[in-house]
């Protein structure tokens, strides 16, 4: 339709994206197969079958368990090119996409293959698509401050190549407050600040992450709409919200799509943006989830072009390329 063809055409930055997150079945087939790792799963059918999430540890189970088959660098260089293939599709001119390294080096795979395979496809994504991009290095919110400290400590080499430092993984239990001194390191070593925050915890946890952790951006943010001078406070800082609706379905943040609040959050004044998360699990990447929101809410072009303009104003582009994309 117009409407889809419009929201492809739309130039946008991915500001949420989990690479991770953007293991297909075929590829998690492939790589298991080319690394002899075995899955528990017999077919592609059965893994979608899988992708069944009451929330968010149901899906991080699952994920985390998914990761098993990138071991080398060569895996990550291929994760990343296909999920900047798909974006490039998408009208996605900049993605700035997390990475947990934790998840990897745990399992005994060096830091340094990890980040160089995906350098290796943003300079390839670069040069074939066009696409600019930058990495944010997220710490397992489950683990310990000090394992986030060694972290930190392990990404020294690659700091140019880091645009930002964020927070993931289970959320109710560990809250934001438990990073604040790595977070402080962090700002010291001159990296950008994000943290999820508000997908499965409460209004104070994105309090936290404001007054705590300092983030130049929250990740979803949903449930600050249950704290009106919170809003206030979101709205009076310009603070981006990187929201991201396929997900919230999928892992039961939102009962319905049509009760998502994207449209409220922009009538509030809040910077919300549209984002996929882990596309290869939530069912789509950035134009399906424009598009199913857009359907599920009446969202007309005006609402699709503002949220498309704030992802590129909460970008950490610089202030020159922010001005070129809008
Ligand atoms: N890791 C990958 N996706 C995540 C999400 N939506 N919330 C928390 N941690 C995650
Ligand atoms: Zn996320």
């Amino acid at each position: 339709t117009d409407l889809d063809a419009f929201i492809t055409g739309l130039p946008k930055a991915e500001l949420h994206l989990h690479i991770e997150g953007s293991l297909e079945p075929d590829l998690m087939f492939a790589l298991a197969r080319r690394n002899g790792v075995a899955i528990p799963y017999a077919s592609v059918d059965e893994v979608r079958a899988a992708y069944d999430f009451g929330n968010l540890q149901d899906f991080l189970d699952i994920y985390y368990a998914g990761a098993d088959v990138l071991r080398t660098r060569a895996d990550f260089r291929d994760l990343a090119a296909a999920y900047f293939d798909r974006a490039a599709a998408d009208g996605v001119v900049h993605a700035e996409i997390m990475f947990d390294p934790q998840t990897h080096t745990a399992r005994g795979i060096p830091f340094a293959d990890v980040i160089e395979g995906l350098l290796d496809a943003m300079a390839d994504a670069q040069a074939r698509h066009g696409m600019t991009s930058a990495l944010i290095m997220s710490f397992l919110r489950h683990l310990s401050e000090e394992e986030a400290f060694a972290t930190l400590a392990q990404a020294q080499p690659w700091l140019d190549h880091i645009i930002a430092v964020g927070l993931d993984s289970s959320e109710l239990g560990h809250p934001p407050e438990k990073f604040a001194r790595v977070f402080a390191a962090a700002a010291e070593k001159g990296l950008k600040l994000v943290a999820h925050a508000g997908e499965e915890g409460p209004p104070d946890y994105v309090w936290q992450a404001l007054d705590l952790l300092h983030v130049d951006r929250i990740d979803h943010g949903n449930r600050a709409l249950e704290d009106g001078a919170l809003i206030d406070r979101l709205a009076a800082e310009g603070m981006t919200l990187t929201v991201c609706p396929l997900s919230n379905l999928k892992l039961c943040v939102v009962g319905d799509l049509a009760d998502h609040p994207i449209d409220g959050m922009l009538e509030l004044g809040l910077k919300a943006t549209v984002n996929s998360d882990d596309p290869a699990y939530f069912g789509g990447y950035v134009a399906d989830n424009y598009r199913a929101i857009a359907a599920a809410r009446g969202l007309n072009k005006d609402d699709l072009a503002a949220l498309a303009r704030n992802s590129f104003t909460g970008s950490f582009l610089p202030a020159d390329a922010v001005a070129g994309h809008l």
